[in-house]
């Protein structure tokens, strides 16, 4: 009777656990609902995801204007450094997505390997529109002198594969302090929990935030293991209060353990008003959004306030 039935079982018990694999797919295109019926009056965090991205081109003074305007919550940048050492807002590890000469010819290589002089010659607008061709590469301090402290800023250091990785840890914790009351109103945030924890050493005051999970197109198994690979190594850290899952990883569930843990849980890039209710749905505490004019809308509509 045993050995039936552990013949008889084996196979649904892999079948289960594939099917667990898929959990987050099949929430997302067959459970989640896009309707606010439950959302009525739920407030939530609104990030813009390297400034107003889907508006303007994005890690630019202008994306970072028209978050500004939107009123965000907080803005999210990505900080690189220059050859130079002088740290940047840049996305890409290569400039060829994005930067431009002054005759429209592609700029390639790693950003890295540029001074900051050179780097502000590319013309970081045109790609997107036309109507940007004078945007140039900012600097981390160009952006926060503009920010301010009007809203949170979130600093993701990109991973530094360079030999000057300390001074680049040094020199961001020496900008973030020289913005007034900058510890209140900047956080940095990164896959690697050994650059939150270097940043961590030198000021325990600056907030810091760790991101799981972050290729988009990675299988689900390698994503399953990610998950549970920096959920582990996040846990180590009681220091770090949210997490940023890709929200294509996300169901209730995975939301519900991410809580119990006890850290608030914000979705990225979450880019459609269906897609940002599925995820209020299944209870995040925020969107990382490159629309944050979309979220601005929904999060007034869900509080009763007019648009
Ligand atoms: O904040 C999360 C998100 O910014 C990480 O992914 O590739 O957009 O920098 P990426
Ligand atoms: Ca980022």
């Amino acid at each position: 009777m045993t050995k039936k039935f552990i013949i008889y079982s084996t196979p649904f018990f892999f079948l289960f656990g594939a099917l667990s694999l898929f959990e987050p797919h099949i929430y997302r295109t067959v459970f989640a609902s896009t309707s606010v019926d439950r959302l009525s009056g739920k407030d939530f965090t609104i990030i813009a995801h390297k400034g107003a991205s889907g508006l303007a081109p994005e890690n630019t003074m202008a994306a970072f204007k028209k978050a500004l305007e939107l009123n965000v919550d907080q803005i999210e940048m990505d900080a690189r450094h220059t050859a130079d050492e002088e740290i940047i807002i840049f996305h890409d590890q290569r400039l060829d997505r994005i930067a431009r000469d002054t005759l429209g010819n592609r700029i390639t290589g790693d950003v890295h390997n540029y001074t900051l002089q050179e780097i502000k010659q590319f013309d970081v607008g045109t790609w997107f529109d036309s109507q940007y061709k004078d945007e140039r590469i900012p600097t981390l301090k160009e952006v926060l002198d503009l920010i301010d402290g009007q809203c949170k800023v979130l600093i993701e250091i990109k991973h530094m594969d360079h030999p000057h990785y300390h001074d680049f840890a040094e020199k961001l914790v020496e900008i973030v302090l020289q913005e007034k009351n900058g510890e209140d109103w900047i956080i940095l945030q990164s896959y690697e929990p050994e650059y939150l924890d270097e940043v961590h050493e030198l000021d325990p005051m600056i907030q810091t935030k760790a991101l799981i999970v972050g290729e988009d197109s990675a299988p689900l198994l390698a994503f399953y293991i990610e998950t549970r690979i920096h959920m582990g190594r996040a846990k180590e850290s009681n220091r770090l209060k949210a997490i940023n899952p890709h929200w294509e990883t996300l169901s209730p569930r995975r939301v519900f353990q991410m809580h119990a843990k006890g850290y608030e849980v914000h979705a990225y890039p979450v880019n459609t008003r269906d897609d940002m209710i599925k995820m209020l749905n299944s209870g995040v505490d925020g969107i990382i959004t490159d629309y944050p004019d979309i979220a601005i809308d929904l999060k007034k509509e869900l509080m009763g306030m007019e648009i």
